[in-house]
């Protein structure tokens, strides 16, 4: 989804700070190749396991993003990875990638995944050890593991360097400032009681 490269490669430069102490990525200008190195094309951030933060995550997920936030040689190339680690009945929650499709490719254990396409029709299969799934660009989907005991554990790779997410619950009720809660009872077509009771789940 990434535009076409213009070149062998860019890796981004250093984030670089602004006037007001923010990055000043997006933007990712190349650093100079007389100084790129073999490291800028390795990335060992996926090595760590993420079961433990999963296991202490409410939601029973961790995922470790390799986009080039994290992996500045991925800069123009239009490809990223991430680790999904899943604690027994976690789930890496209903989410979105406005910018990419997500190939997800199991590693370890088995999940369910799955996604909601535009015509509202729900797509899914348990993948085990081995096996892929694709999600569409823009596709809201999540990963679950079903099993009581025994994490699952899932690579997932992207056809952009920063795919974005949009987390569905946090974003709709967790947002600053808040969505109104007319606008969210209306949207749900439920009362305000439950709209202050999703908030309550999801603002900070
Ligand atoms: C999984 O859905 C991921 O976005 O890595
Ligand atoms: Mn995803």
């Amino acid at each position: 989804a990434d535009p076409e490269p213009v070149q062998d490669f860019c890796v981004a430069a250093a984030k670089t700070a602004g006037a007001d102490g923010q990055a000043t990525f997006p933007g990712f200008p190349c650093k100079p190749e007389s100084t790129v190195v073999s490291d800028d094309f390795f990335f060992a951030g996926l090595s760590q396991s993420g079961a433990a933060a999963a296991n202490d995550s409410p939601f029973g997920s961790a995922v470790t993003a390799g986009n080039v936030e994290a992996f500045p040689g991925l800069n123009t190339l239009g490809v990223s990875i991430n680790r999904v680690d899943l604690a027994p009945g976690g789930v890496n929650p209903l989410h979105s990638h406005p910018r990419s499709a997500e190939l997800v490719h199991v590693v370890a254990g088995e999940m369910l995944v799955g996604f909601i396409s535009t015509a509202g029709k729900f797509y899914s299969k348990m993948v085990g050890e081995g096996e892929s799934f694709v999600i569409p660009r823009g596709m809201v989907h999540f990963q679950y593991n079903a099993a009581r005991n025994g994490t699952a554990r899932a690579v997932t790779v992207f056809n952009s360097q920063l795919p974005g997410v949009v987390l569905a619950a946090p974003s709709l009720f967790g947002a600053e400032p808040e969505v109104p809660d007319a606008v969210l009872a209306k949207s749900f077509q439920v009362d305000g009681e439950i709209i202050k009771l999703l908030k309550s789940k999801f603002q900070n």
